[in-house]
């Protein structure tokens, strides 16, 4: 529209697009860092993006968060013209319980009126514990349910950010500072380059999963998320969907 020409929005969406090698760019206008509620913004937006992509029988693995959060505020129950369940993309990585994927996805649902499964696995598990989890058949099922998915919709956020809010241990915080992390989803750690330099190991979606994922819908806004952002970007192997905001959006043309 109009005043998305003239604040040129829409011209740095076809240059994010382009730098960053994307499948799609949405940006919404404002800045999520200082404007609590441009975050409904990216949610609504997102679920624009994903409506879009829906095809008969979807299956949408979702990781947590509070941009995902919102985001499950803003379905509706339009959704379920099509099949839709909606699966945790990996066991649960420290957060709070209302920013878990396990509780978005039953949000989800009861937005939508689709359906959705729980992965109740904790957040770093040891080699025996995993391959214990990984004969468990509720958990296999619900893994197989994970790599099927033709649809995963993730947030980004800063390292250090995330690192805290995880309570990471003294000895991974040490490594993601001494790696110079910048960025974080799911569960994994980059540096500006788009290297992985650490990684929460739990079950669930892996990043090389994403190859042979149909839809990748990243979204994540605010201007002190731009370097996260570029660095997950670099490494992403998938021509992924963003869904930004002009704050981040801005920055990450400058760099
Ligand atoms: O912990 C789940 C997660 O999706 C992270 O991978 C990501 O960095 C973070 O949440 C984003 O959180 P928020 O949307 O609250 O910034």
């Amino acid at each position: 529209d109009i005043m998305r020409e003239i604040s040129g929005i829409n011209e740095m969406e076809a240059q994010i697009k382009k730098r960053m090698q994307l499948q799609d760019v949405v940006i919404v206008p404002g800045n999520s860092d200082s404007t609590p509620w441009v975050k409904e913004e990216l949610g609504r937006a997102c679920a624009v993006s994903m409506k879009k992509r829906l095809i008969g029988k979807n299956i949408i693995a979702v990781t947590g968060g509070t941009t995902m959060a919102a985001v499950a505020e803003t379905l509706t129950p339009d959704f379920t013209q099509k099949e839709v369940l909606f699966v945790p993309a990996r066991g649960g990585i420290g957060e709070d319980v209302k920013n878990q994927a396990n509780t978005i996805c039953a949000k989800m649902a009861e937005q939508t009126g689709a359906k959705h499964r729980v992965l109740y696995v904790p957040d770093e598990v040891s080699k025996e514990v995993y391959q214990s989890f990984m004969r468990e058949p509720a958990i296999k099922d619900v893994l197989n349910l994970i790599s099927s998915a033709n649809m995963v919709l993730h947030g980004i956020g800063d390292a250090i950010t995330m690192a805290e809010r995880r309570k990471t241990n003294q000895e991974n915080m040490n490594k993601i500072i001494e790696a110079k992390a910048v960025g974080e989803a799911f569960g994994y750690y980059f540096n500006e380059e788009g290297e992985v330099v650490h990684k929460v190991k739990t079950i669930g979606l892996q990043l090389k999963d994403l190859a042979k994922t149909e839809h990748v819908i990243a979204v994540a806004g605010g201007a002190s998320k731009a370097k996260a952002i570029r660095s997950y970007l670099r490494s992403a192997p998938h021509a992924s969907v963003l869904i930004t905001d002009e704050g981040a959006a801005r920055e990450l043309l400058k760099g």
